[in-house]
């Protein structure tokens, strides 16, 4: 026999030396919620191990991030009032640009990056403007670029907006530009599916629909042929990273994208992918650290440069510990 594929996994060091994908944590990012109030960490009930912060507590997390060796968080707010047009989102006074002032005076060190949409702060918890019972894109569109513009004034350092408005890539570019924010890059959440795997983010930002779904601003996860229009269209607009969005079960929509598109790439691990590991592991069927490492690795395998989890701080210490890498 001259091939034997088996030679090259004898030893540890050797499959090591020999493997074709490296992680690290400088590409991690770790998507965060700030709450309304005082003295709150709050624990989200269907997402055991994350928590609610309130801006006067949000430091203990921060300083676990930076010891972790995670370099970047995305934030999510939890307004205390919600209304139709979902005002709290831009105010200057928002609880995002509250958090964003108190983070980037006292954790520097960290890179932050935003969550621009209207579903958390709306009462009736669509990611825009309603006309009836349908999200009017282009009035949304206007509200979408005032939340980046007021999101890069209080100091983020990149904007994502996961709103699924056509054209939103381009206003968001314009408004931050004619407001003097040329290099504020923009994610875009270009490809992002009407998933049931964020049922648990629902839970944690209070921002699941009143009614309806999301389906008629969403894509459907039949689809991959319309994934590489999204992409497309961000592309053209300006977007400065791609975003896929879930992970796991998409990572054929990720090499896709891939593939055909020359800037960075994210994949967005869902709050429904944390919490079925968490689950799993809490009834003893399955390992939860090797899970989150085998899982974190075909991620990466798949073609994601940026991943963006819930476990971001355990995959950096993972690495760390030389588990995966
Ligand atoms: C806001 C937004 C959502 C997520 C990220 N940004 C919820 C949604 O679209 O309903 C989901 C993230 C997760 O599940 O972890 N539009």
């Amino acid at each position: 026999m001259i091939n034997r594929p088996r030679r090259l996994r004898t030893t540890p060091e050797l499959r090591s030396m020999v493997r074709e994908t490296r992680v690290s944590a400088d590409s991690l990012v770790y998507p965060m919620f700030v709450t309304e109030g005082n003295d709150i960490k709050e624990e989200i009930d269907t997402m055991p191990g994350q928590y609610r912060w309130s801006i006067d507590r949000m430091g203990e997390i921060l300083q676990d991030v930076i010891s972790a060796g995670v370099k970047s968080v995305m934030l999510f707010g939890i307004p205390e009032h919600k209304d139709e047009c979902g005002s709290e989102a831009y105010s200057d006074n928002g609880i995002i640009q509250r958090a964003l002032r108190y983070a980037k005076e006292n954790y520097p060190e960290l890179y932050y990056i935003t969550d621009v949409c209207m579903c958390e702060y709306t009462s009736h918890g669509h990611c825009g403007i309603l006309d009836g019972h349908y999200v009017d894109n282009d009035k949304t569109l206007q509200m979408l670029a005032k939340i980046a513009v007021s999101h890069a004034k209080a100091g983020a350092d990149m904007v994502a907006p996961s709103d699924m408005m056509d054209g939103h890539i381009a206003a968001i570019r314009s408004a931050l530009d004619e407001n003097g924010f040329i290099n504020i890059p923009i994610m875009a959440y270009s490809v992002k599916y009407a998933s049931a795997f964020y049922g648990p983010f629902r839970d944690a930002a209070g921002s699941a629909p009143a009614f309806g779904d999301r389906k008629s601003y969403q894509m459907d996860p039949h689809n991959i042929r319309e994934a590489i229009i999204e992409a497309e269209l961000d592309y053209e607009e300006g977007a400065d990273i791609l975003m896929v969005k879930p992970g796991m079960a998409y990572l054929d929509v990720l090499r896709e994208v891939k593939a055909r598109f020359n800037k960075p790439l994210a994949l967005y691990s869902v709050s429904g992918e944390y919490s079925m590991i968490k689950a799993g592991a809490k009834l003893g069927y399955i390992d939860e650290k090797k899970m989150i490492c085998e899982s974190a690795v075909c991620m990466y395998r798949a073609g994601t440069d940026i991943l963006i989890t819930y476990f971001a701080k355990e995959i950096a210490q993972y690495i760390k510990e030389g588990l995966i890498g």
